[in-house]
């Protein structure tokens, strides 16, 4: 087996031509990113390139050319010195509470988790050559100052679709009337006070996450990333001076943005190449729900067992009624009462699940990446958004018409007897979810080989430095054309004052006959 891999690698070897050594960093543990990212650091490897990933979950069986540094694993909750809290409690957390305790508090600890690591310690001191560094970005700004370590260029990926901070960063011009805040939920965007929160929270987050948080990471390089090549970049320029950002979203379901070159959307990128396989049991339930199935998942991270008591029921009592099969992800065996067209479990094959023709809805928390499964196969939704881009993701299904969002705090017996009727016997939605997954798909390369390209131009350009906005040399003053603006609104007032004192210069040289007539009449 091993000879068969080996070989297989130097035919892979000789086929690229040129392989790169290539880090990437990746050790934000949270399953749903890991399902995105690591298609990605497989195929670089399986197309010949020696990866070398600094992950949060082990691979069982890697390529042979993929070396794994596993950071220690420690749950959120544990690093915010909490217990792991009803994730349903979540609900009406605000952008700023959210930001400030899980992105950011949550982001610093499980940075220096990361970085502590003696797996992790004891390859910084080694001496090894990167042609690239590639880092996710979510929170774990220090992991950059690798791009610097090693003198490569540095290329970013999204598991989240576009980031408003990073187009500050970059130059990418902000289009806030449009595209929302990446966590801020709007209920119609493009009104006018909902683009005044999108101002509003956007310079919020920017400057506390530039001048306080981006700090407190500077803070971990110090501590953990020692004997780097001086002068050292700060975090914020190395992450404006990325070569590359790959978004997890893409033109056909997300809202139309414009993007500088450097900046590629490769949403689905974990579903261009779908070789699994429903396990034998799960398969024959699929096919014998003649009737259809309705597919109930709320992601890895929210369990539906904390559920109060009340939703639970509401959830059963329309199941029980439903001529369809239900399969639900389940995490404890206390429920009880269960109906006979319900089947739970605490682990399920989503993207295998949502691929049998006779899924019927997907209820759903509208995570970004169950969201985009759904799409891909065709599959109408029905979300519960609860923290996070999940209101964001379900507007949008709502928009294209192949789903409806229900309100945590809506969820009861009646509101999901009226939308199950509907999405099951409306077929409005399935023909919607239909061609928005057709759309979705119809591409010039598929989302993989589209990452793997630019991944690989980045390489073969010496990090693309051509790419990068020139903007980001300007000052602020320039780069918004406020100077030219100030100078022409200078002069248009200068011309208007010029005029009236003008009219007033010719009108005084009629007055003073006016004025010596009117005298000579009293
Ligand atoms: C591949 O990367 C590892 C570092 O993880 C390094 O030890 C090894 O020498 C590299 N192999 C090649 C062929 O460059
Ligand atoms: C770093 O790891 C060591 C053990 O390897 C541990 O004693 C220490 O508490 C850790 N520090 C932090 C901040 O996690
Ligand atoms: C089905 O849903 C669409 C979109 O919501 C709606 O326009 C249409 O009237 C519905 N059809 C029926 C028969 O309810
Ligand atoms: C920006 O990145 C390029 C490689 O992509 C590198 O040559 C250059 O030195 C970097 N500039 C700064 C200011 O870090």
């Amino acid at each position: 087996m091993e000879v068969i891999s080996v070989i297989l690698f130097s035919f892979a070897l000789a086929s690229v031509g040129e392989s790169a050594n290539i880090l990437y960093v990746v050790p934000f543990t949270s399953k749903s990113h890991y399902i995105m990212l690591k298609p990605i650091g497989v195929e670089l490897a399986k197309r010949g390139h020696n990866v070398t990933v600094i992950v949060g979950h082990r691979d069982p069986k890697p390529p042979p050319n993929y070396h794994q540094i596993i950071v220690d694993h420690k749950e959120i909750w544990e690093i915010l010195g909490g217990k792991r809290p009803n994730v349903f409690t979540m609900v009406d957390i605000s952008a700023e509470k959210f930001h400030e305790t899980i992105l950011w508090g949550g982001g610093l600890g499980m940075t220096e988790t990361a970085l502590n690591t003696s797996d992790v310690q004891k390859f910084l001191a080694e001496d090894n050559h990167f042609d690239l560094v590639i880092s996710e970005q979510f929170f774990q700004e220090a992991l950059y100052v690798l791009a610097h370590k090693y003198d490569s260029p540095l290329v970013l990926i999204t598991t989240f679709g576009n980031c408003v901070r990073h187009n500050i960063i970059t130059r990418n011009p902000l289009q806030l009337a449009t595209v929302v805040s990446e966590f801020l939920n709007l209920k119609e965007p493009t009104s006018f006070w909902s683009r005044m929160r999108n101002l509003y929270f956007t310079v919020y987050e920017y400057v506390w996450w530039k001048y306080w948080y981006l700090e407190k990471q500077e803070q971990l390089v110090k501590k953990y990333i020692h004997n780097l090549p001086q002068p050292v970049p700060s975090l914020y320029e190395l992450q404006g001076n990325a070569s590359l950002i790959l978004l997890n979203g893409h033109f056909s379901f997300d809202t139309p943005t414009a993007y500088l070159p450097n900046v590629v959307e490769v949403g689905g990128v974990h579903l261009s190449k779908s070789d699994g396989k429903l396990p034998p049991d799960l398969q024959k339930l699929l096919d014998d729900a003649v009737h259809g199935v309705v597919y109930v998942n709320f992601g890895s991270n929210v369990r539906s067992s904390e559920l109060p008591t009340e939703k639970k029921n509401a959830f059963l009592n329309v199941f029980r009624r439903l001529r369809q099969t239900v399969i639900w992800k389940w995490e404890d065996d206390t429920l009880q009462n269960i109906p006979k067209n319900l089947v739970l479990r605490d682990w399920l094959p989503q993207k295998e699940i949502l691929s049998h023709p006779n899924v019927k809805v997907f209820i759903s928390h509208g995570g970004l990446i169950g969201t985009q499964e759904a799409i891909f196969y065709g599959v109408p939704i029905i979300g519960v958004p609860i923290y996070s881009d999940q209101y964001n993701n379900l507007l949008q299904v709502e928009q294209h018409g192949f789903g409806r969002i229900l309100e945590y705090k809506n969820i009861d017996e009646m509101s999901l007897q009226i939308l199950l009727d509907d999405i099951l016997n409306n077929e409005s939605y399935s023909i919607k979810a239909k061609e928005v997954s057709k759309r979705f798909k119809d591409r010039p390369l598929s989302a993989m080989d589209t990452a793997i390209f630019w991944i690989e131009y980045v390489i073969r350009n010496k990090g693309a430095n051509f790419m990068k906005n020139p903007a980001r040399d300007l000052s602020w003053m320039a780069y918004s054309m406020l100077d030219v603006y100030l100078l022409i609104l200078f002069v248009v007032l200068l011309s208007i004052y010029a005029v009236f004192k003008v009219i007033k210069l010719l009108t005084k040289a009629t007055l003073p006959d006016s004025k010596v007539h009117k005298k000579k009449r009293s």
